[in-house]
């Protein structure tokens, strides 16, 4: 018996999980950059960089000897107490991001970094009612989920918490409304401001709504929105007097091909939400917010972890790494070769579209391109399987289940993408006609 089939069975008797194809759980023994091993030796390229929370590599050397530097020191303190590499985490997230977001509160991950920007715009506007997304993903604990779009994860979790206004995504492949871009004028951020207007839909009373939360790429499906969308958020905004809170915690840190995702249109947001690489492959999430906001904010207490001196550690290590390297540049082109290699690949008449913003890419597949149906789901996992099976790791996710999220690490090579497509290529003959 393999030893990863003697761990997947260990596994299944005591672990739950949310679901599985055949091809899960990997068992990953080590890791390395973009590739990782089983303990019998088999490699795979990572193409979900530890569900997107390592851009600078798996296990890279100057995160490694910055957490074993900061194992003889201190581990955790709490919050309650300071250490150095905490200190200097924040103080590097002031400096690379706008001159309006110069306080940071740190928290163990997304979800909650989610949920504590919830109350901190609550709080802060006395206003409770925030304007969300179809299709967003905002993570699984309580306001987080209740702004998350897609019912899959919601299922028999009702009722939700109250508060959240859905507006239309910019989902241009399959537009809510039928319409072309540009000559749509972006009806879907027009619905923005529509919802704003029309204080019927308010589900308490006339100027309840406090802020607008978005994606600026919806992580689901690798959702791009027209250049133009987030600066249009942005203006009715402020046209509106509506805090912009924007969920960085896919797309921050190199992943679209700039260091933030808002740099693309210099957009500024009045609060930044950031998780996963935070804490450089450590559990760590940060909210970020003005002075102002700061002053306002009565948080009660704090979480056990939040600020973790070995997250902090080993996420400043890697956005050093991150920095020094402008990894970004990598991921901008690593990102075009992807798009290519989708589009002209021999099977390339099953890629409905093939989105990529930097390494932050989506290739949603279609039976058909004219009717753009999808591939269907259990088509979806064979296909996972079969790329598996030649050693390419990529999830699927999508408002119809039928996008590949393809995020390698942003130090993935030319010669890995390349390897990524042929593999991508030959498991789509394997199970497409
Ligand atoms: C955009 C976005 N927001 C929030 C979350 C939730 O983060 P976490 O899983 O750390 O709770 C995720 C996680 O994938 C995400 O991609």
């Amino acid at each position: 018996m393999l030893k990863s089939d003697e761990f997947r069975e260990r596994d299944a008797k005591c672990i739950v999980r949310a679901w599985a194809s055949e091809a899960e759980p990997t068992v990953v023994a080590r890791a390395k950059g973009a590739v990782v091993w089983d303990p019998d030796g088999r490699e795979y390229i990572d193409c979900s960089s530890g569900l997107f929370a390592v851009n600078v590599g798996h296990c890279h050397p100057e995160v490694i000897t910055a957490v074993k530097e900061q194992v003889e020191k201190v581990m955790q303190v709490s919050i309650l107490q300071t250490t150095e590499p905490l200190i200097s985490l924040a103080e590097k997230l002031v400096e690379i991001t706008p001159p309006n977001l110069t306080k940071c509160y740190f928290t163990n991950g997304g979800s909650e970094s989610i949920d504590t920007a919830v109350k901190l715009v609550r709080q802060y506007t006395g206003k409770y009612e925030i304007i969300v997304l179809k299709n967003a993903f905002h993570g699984l604990t309580g306001w987080a989920l209740a702004a998350t779009g897609a019912t899959s994860y919601k299922r028999g979790f009702g009722p939700l918490l109250a508060g959240f206004l859905r507006a239309p995504h910019a989902y241009c492949y399959r537009c809510p409304f039928n319409l072309s871009y540009p000559a749509c004028d972006l009806r879907c951020a027009q619905e923005i401001e529509n919802i704003i207007l029309d204080q019927a839909i308010s589900t308490v009373s006339e100027g309840a709504i406090g802020a607008v939360l978005v994606e600026p790429v919806q992580g689901r499906g690798g959702i791009i929105p027209p250049d133009d969308w987030l600066p249009r958020v942005r203006e009715i905004c402020t046209k509106h007097g509506l805090l912009l809170m924007l969920d960085e915690i896919q797309t921050a840190f190199g992943r679209t091909g700039k260091l933030f995702a808002f740099q693309h249109r210099n957009v500024i947001p009045d609060v930044l939400v950031l998780s996963k690489n935070v804490g450089g492959g450590i559990p760590s999430g940060v909210v970020m917010m003005s002075d102002e906001m700061a002053k306002k904010f009565f948080t009660g207490t704090t979480p056990t972890h939040s600020g973790n001196a070995l997250a902090a550690a080993a996420g400043l290590a890697a956005l050093r790494v991150l920095l020094r390297e402008k990894l970004w540049e990598n991921a901008a082109a690593m990102g075009q070769r992807f798009r290519e290699g989708f589009l002209n690949m021999r099977m390339a008449k099953y890629v409905g579209e093939a989105r990529f913003k930097g390494l932050m890419g989506g290739v949603e597949l279609v039976l058909d391109q004219k009717t753009k149906q999808p591939v269907p789901k259990a088509d979806i996992n064979r296909i996972k399987w079969a790329l598996w099976k030649r050693g390419v790791i990529i999830s699927a996710s999508g408002p119809l289940g039928n996008v590949f999220r393809v995020q390698p690490p942003l130090v993935i090579t030319a010669e890995q993408v390349d390897r990524v497509v042929a593999v991508f290529d030959e498991s789509l003959a394997e199970v497409l006609p």
